[in-house]
């Protein structure tokens, strides 16, 4: 890794406990250029001096470097098997054991797509079988900005591209100028956002979870990030942070590492869900 690279990570360790050096080094110095030409710098010492004289260009590179690009109901695929196969089985067996809770964990849900369409396909789910259950979202992220953002729950029209029509009606509302929805609030009150690192060495699930236990866990477009190190870093508490019966969901691109893949069982042979072993 160049040293010019090196520092900068180093100093955001340093400053603000981001570690970012298991990320792909080829993506970080893109990023990481993106600003240099933003900024208008010479070259990479230019930038570290500019970075050292300007505390405030470090929120800069957080942003370039946390991706947090993503839409409501992102994979239909992924979400229908939810809604016909996979949230039915875990209804069931709940009601079997009179457990009346759902836990899920978003964890990197950006600015909060994610976490509301898995509220919308459970609420859908459960006002059509007219049953009641105490549904537990948490949803995490690093990027401070997604989760204030996540917390407004307003989206441009190119986020909800793929809702089917049913349910835009039933669980959003279009802005005076038509070019924003926002999800209504019984919606937003079942999500609760907080800020976690995936890295994070004190806590192993998000504190405000405090235990995990979660029935369903969306690790998805998050891990391609890191090296296959971080990766099982991140594996190892996912496992951990899973029930015994629960479910994990990855990105379309994405896998448990070899050493990981006796940890979680394929549900589907043409999709990303797994099943704790
Ligand atoms: C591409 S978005 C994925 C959003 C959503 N899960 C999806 O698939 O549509 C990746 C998210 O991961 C977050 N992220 C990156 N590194 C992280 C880390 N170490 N801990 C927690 N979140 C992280 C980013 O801030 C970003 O919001």
């Amino acid at each position: 890794m160049d040293s010019w690279l090196k520092y900068i990570l180093d100093y955001l360790l340093e400053e603000r406990g981001f570690d970012f050096s298991g990320y792909n080094p080829s993506m970080v110095e893109r990023r990481i250029a993106q600003r240099l030409t933003a900024i208008g710098c010479k070259d990479f010492s230019d930038y570290l001096l500019y970075v050292k004289e300007n505390s405030d260009e470090i929120d800069n590179i957080l942003d370039v470097l946390t991706i947090n690009v993503s839409r409501f109901f992102r994979n239909t695929l992924t979400f229908e098997l939810l809604a016909e196969r996979i949230l039915p089985t875990i209804i069931m067996e709940k009601l079997e054991r009179n457990d009346k809770s759902i836990r899920v964990w978003s964890a990197g849900c950006a600015m909060g797509e994610e976490p509301y369409s898995v509220a919308i396909v459970l609420d859908d789910l459960l006002c059509r079988e007219e049953l009641t259950m105490d549904l537990h979202i948490f949803a995490t992220d690093i990027d401070s900005k997604s989760l204030d953002g996540a917390v407004k729950a307003l989206y441009p029209i190119s986020s909800i591209e793929n809702i089917k029509y049913r349910l835009l009606r039933k669980y959003f509302t279009q802005t005076q100028s038509g070019q924003s929805f926002q999800v209504v609030p019984e919606i937003r009150e079942k999500v609760l956002f907080s800020f976690y690192d995936m890295l994070d060495k004190k806590h192993k699930v998000p504190p405000e979870s405090i235990f995990g236990n979660f029935d369903l866990v969306f690790c998805r477009n998050l891990l391609i990030y890191f090296n296959t190190e971080y990766q099982e870093t991140i594996f190892e508490r996912l496992h951990q942070s899973l029930n015994q019966n629960g479910y994990l969901i990855l990105g379309s691109a994405e896998a448990p590492t070899i050493k990981y893949q006796r940890h979680f069982k394929k549900v589907f042979d043409f999709s990303t869900i797994y099943k704790k072993r």
